[in-house]
């Protein structure tokens, strides 16, 4: 047996190698057994969330993510950017979805002086060049790399013992999403490890939002919210390329399990989705992709995003769904009651007062549920609106309940409220995330760029707020406009400047206008080059 690996630079495994191979494939897909050690936050470490600090991923992170569909190969730059088109052209930006990037696919390898090199076949504008084509793009920019000796599949290096170095490779790269995978890591102590990790990024001095992926491992639910955002609550969805949903289904009720512990910045990871892979009907991708947005899970899509029908991307971009996974409050949503066939599933109170329900069907013919108001905690004579999120009809107002009726693996998923209105909150999308500036005089010059930012959601925004001190002296930034537009001038004063690169990481915060809760700070890169020395 032969495997052809472009990782490893058409390397030719063979025999023993292929057999070892083979072997972390298998793990690749289950999750290998470590022993579940470590179930408290590591010694030595800030017990508050680490969102609290860097503003990232107040709502689940959205995004594009390759492993479901691709596997390992065949990632590689060009590949990466016509998705960031697919991802565009489809409407799919406009609805949130921003950090797209390779998966174990980077292919990066580790040169004799400890540092890591991209690898130029497969990433001919390197990691970097790759990263500001997709910040342009108004995306936020994906890597991913393991915390043990190697990555799952054996063909790149892990950060065990290069953990600073890597960390700072990932932020000049520019990456603002490091999922970080946990293959061949035997004898590690999890939480120690993802701490390190999590200190060296700090100290790489770029915010980035920490996806800890162990699959559930090390429980770390428990502790992971000091050191990263969002972690893998189980095993992997589905082998490359084809969905599975009896897999989904057990993962789902698996994450089901850990509603407690999710909030804003701290999110359970039931993996990438599977929406729009080969082997899901269209009521299997509604409900899976209710299901997440019920358990206020990370949306990660994972599919092949260059050819989806109409059906995937209404489903993908349904801004109301979308809306109760954005929710501000974080809440994981809970089944509520379940009798093998049809779960309910409620507990998600939203920002606006409102609360999202959903009642999942598992058997073979379309069945009736009868929701009742005390079954999800209010009184019957509550008179309710019901929205469906997915026909897009109120109804009501209603007393004491509604029925619903749900056709084998579909959903109802609904959104109840004492008013006739639903309020979207706040999905920010921007029209690029880096300005790039060139000073060629050697006399003052000033130099503009701007940024614009558009929150779909319902409420116009207060002004975004930039801390002036937290700028470098060449650089100022003004927030123009107001409400659902907003841009970020940017004004460079080259004056008295030498010749070189400077770089500014713009850091933004607003609030959302209706729970008055914090929204997910934002972040943009200012690069100036000057080409000659600047007389004052
Ligand atoms: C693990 C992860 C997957 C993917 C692969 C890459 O299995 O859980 O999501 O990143 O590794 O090898």
């Amino acid at each position: 047996m032969k495997i052809h690996r472009m990782c490893s630079r058409g390397r030719i495994l063979s025999g023993a190698f292929a057999g070892v191979a083979a072997v972390a494939f298998v793990l690749a897909l289950t999750g290998p057994a470590t022993p579940r050690s470590q179930t408290s936050p590591p010694l030595g470490f800030p017990r508050t969330d680490h969102a609290e600090v860097d503003g990232l991923a107040l709502t689940p992170p959205m995004g594009w993510y390759p492993w479901n569909i691709f596997g390992e190969e065949p990632q590689n730059e060009k590949l990466i950017r016509e998705i960031v088109d697919a991802l565009v052209a489809s409407g799919m930006r406009e609805a949130g979805y921003a950090y797209v990037g390779p998966d174990e696919g980077i292919c990066f390898t580790r040169g004799a002086d400890g540092k890591l090199t991209a690898n130029l076949e497969r990433y001919p504008s390197g990691l970097r060049g790759l990263g500001d084509a997709i910040h342009a793009k108004g995306l936020k920019y994906a890597l991913y790399t393991d915390a043990g000796t190697k990555t799952c599949s054996g063909a790149m290096p892990g950060t065990r013992g290069h953990e600073f170095e890597d960390m700072k490779a990932f932020a000049d790269w520019r990456a603002d999403y490091i999922k970080i995978d946990w293959c061949n890591s035997t004898g590690l102590v999890i939480a120690d490890t993802y701490s390190i990790l999590a200190k060296a990024q700090r100290a790489a001095g770029r915010p980035v939002v920490h996806s800890l992926c162990s699959w559930g491992d090390g429980y770390p639910w428990l502790w992971a919210g000091a050191i990263g955002h969002m972690w893998r609550t189980t095993a992997d969805i589905c082998a490359p390329g084809k969905a599975d949903w009896a897999r989904a289904m057990r993962i789902t009720f698996a994450n089901e399990k850990l509603h407690g512990f999710a909030g804003p910045g701290r999110w359970n990871d039931p993996d990438m989705m599977i929406v729009g892979m080969p082997g899901l009907s269209e009521a299997q991708n509604r409900s899976l992709f209710s299901l997440w947005c019920m358990m206020a899970s990370p949306l990660m899509a994972g599919n092949d995003l260059r050819h989806m029908d109409k059906s995937t991307i209404d489903i993908l971009t349904n801004l109301e769904a979308i809306a109760v996974d954005q929710d501000p409050l974080g809440v994981q949503g809970r089944v509520v009651w379940n009798d093998g066939n049809v779960s309910l599933w409620a507990g998600k109170p939203l920002h606006d007062g409102s609360q999202a329900v959903l009642v999942l069907y598992q058997g073979k013919y379309r069945a009736e549920k009868k929701i009742t108001w005390e079954e999800l905690g209010l009184r019957a004579s509550d008179e309710l609106y019901v929205r469906n999120l997915w026909t897009r009809e109120t109804s009501g107002p209603h007393a004491g309940g509604f029925t619903v009726s749900v056709g084998p693996d579909d959903v109802a998923f609904l959104r109840l409220s004492k008013k006739s209105e639903f309020p979207v909150p706040p999905i920010i999308v921007a029209d690029s995330y880096l300005v790039p500036l060139r000073a060629a005089n050697s006399r003052p010059e000033t130099l503009k760029g701007t940024v614009t930012v558009t929150n779909k959601g319902s409420a116009d925004l207060p002004p975004w707020r930039v801390d002036p001190g937290s700028l470098p002296p060449w650089l100022a930034v003004a927030v123009e406009g107001r409400g659902k537009v907003q841009s970020f001038a940017n004004t460079v004063t080259t004056a008295g400047l030498k010749k070189g690169r400077y770089h500014a990481l713009v850091r933004a915060d607003n609030v959302d206008p209706v729970s008055g809760k914090p929204m997910s700070a934002l972040y943009y890169d200012v690069d100036l080059e000057v080409a000659r020395n600047v007389r004052r």
